[in-house]
């Protein structure tokens, strides 16, 4: 009878062993797919950031732009501008031509000057051209703002865009702080 009963205490401990890991496995596996579910998330969020970063990261890691001023060549800065001449006038009072006048720049309201027929996409851009906007427009213009009428590809090496912001600062009877 004793042995009878321990062996039915063990037959029954076995049972409920048996049991609670199937019960733990149920538990367990609902949450199997909702892992893998995650664990399909995770890549795609890293792909969907990598390809976007990469249109967006030309822009965003570009080196900033004030310290390179401190550097930057005046005089290079009005050689340059000679690849704007064709559509910008640089003069206070200057014509708009195929681009608006440049006179006073800095820190005007983009899209701002008066009689000139702006592309919707550069007003709409908003803001004003800080320093950093002209070193990010100036790099690549139509791909920081897509649709502008602007048709010119751009500076490529930093250093020179940090010329000729440098030079357009000069223009204008009370050039922007270099901050
Ligand atoms: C082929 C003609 C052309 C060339 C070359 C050109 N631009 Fe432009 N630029 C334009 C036009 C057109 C606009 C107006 C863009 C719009 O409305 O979308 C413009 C707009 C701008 C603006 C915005 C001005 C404002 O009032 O908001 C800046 C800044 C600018 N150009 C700087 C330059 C610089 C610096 C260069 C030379 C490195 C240059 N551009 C070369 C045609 C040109």
């Amino acid at each position: 009878m004793e042995t009878n009963k321990i062996l039915g205490a063990i037959i029954l401990a076995l049972l409920l062993i048996a049991m609670f890991s199937k019960v733990g496995d149920l538990l367990i596996h609902p949450e199997f797919p909702e892992q893998t579910a995650y664990k399909i998330d995770v890549p795609e969020d890293t792909s969907s950031n990598a390809s976007s970063e990469e249109t967006v990261d030309p822009f965003e890691s570009l080196p900033e732009i004030i310290p390179m001023l401190a550097m930057a060549s005046l005089e290079n800065g009005e050689k340059l501008s000679k690849k704007c001449a064709t559509c910008h006038s640089f003069d206070k009072g200057g014509a708009n031509k195929v681009g608006p006048n440049m006179w006073n720049l800095i820190n005007r309201t983009k899209g701002s000057v008066d009689g000139f027929a702006y592309s919707a996409a550069l007003v709409e851009f908003g803001g004003e051209w800080s320093y950093s906007e002209l070193n990010k427009f100036l790099l690549k213009p139509k791909k920081y703002i897509k649709g502008t009428k602007m048709n010119y590809n751009g500076l490529k090496k930093d250093s020179d865009r940090a010329d000729i912001i440098l030079w357009l600062r000069s223009l204008s009877d009370n050039p922007a702080p270099l901050n």
